[in-house]
């Protein structure tokens, strides 16, 4: 039963579309017509710039990171992580915006951040580094996921190596539009690294 509650709980947080928020109350504007569509933190910082991208990015964060912290409000025994998938879930697919939401990245790290604050800052600096490199946020999001799979089996905790594995999984799923556009060439790089 505590699992259903808390679950629904992570999904309604979630759900929050921040982006779109942001956009529409802060800018009078849908973010949802502009740039990749995406209602996430790339996006807002491509058509809003960087002090939206900055609140949809710590808000995106945040969910994740709530939703496996507000079970110990309660003083529950239960799994965390899983709980957290539900806020990924409820961000990808979100009953606020008509079930189409973001990309699963921000909020997939804030649940980390929210149980392994060490793996969080491990991502956090392989997606710089990537982004630095390859100068794609999708292909860096991508490559986080892969080597964040690989790092989790560092914390030797299965549970932890499962759930960050179908992430990453969640993931890919919803970058196939930008694979397809890195493979023909069309992927916006960012211009300011
Ligand atoms: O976090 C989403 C990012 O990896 C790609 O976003 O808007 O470029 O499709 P976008």
């Amino acid at each position: 039963m505590e699992y259903i509650v808390f679950a629904i709980i992570a999904y309604l947080l979630g759900s929050i579309p921040s982006a779109l928020l942001v956009g529409k109350i802060g800018y009078k504007l849908d973010i949802r017509e502009h740039g990749s569509g995406n209602l996430g933190a790339t996006n807002t910082f491509r058509v809003l710039g960087i002090k939206a991208g900055i609140i949809v990015t710590l808000a995106d964060i945040l969910k994740g990171t709530a939703a496996t912290l507000i079970p110990l409000l309660f003083d529950v025994e239960i799994y965390r992580l899983a709980i957290g998938v539900f806020a990924v879930i409820g961000h990808m697919y979100p009953v606020f915006a008509r079930f189409k939401g973001g990309k699963a990245v921000a909020t997939s790290s804030g649940i980390i951040l929210g149980i392994y604050p060490l793996l969080f800052l491990i991502m956090i600096a392989t997606f710089i580094s990537s982004l630095y490199l390859s100068k794609y946020v999708s292909l860096s999001s991508m490559i986080t996921g892969v080597i964040s799979v690989f790092v989790s089996i560092f914390f030797k905790d299965i549970g932890l190596i499962i759930v960050v594995a179908l992430l990453t999984a969640f993931v890919f799923y919803r970058h196939l539009e930008n694979i397809k556009r890195i493979r023909n060439g069309t992927e916006p790089k960012i211009k300011w690294m």
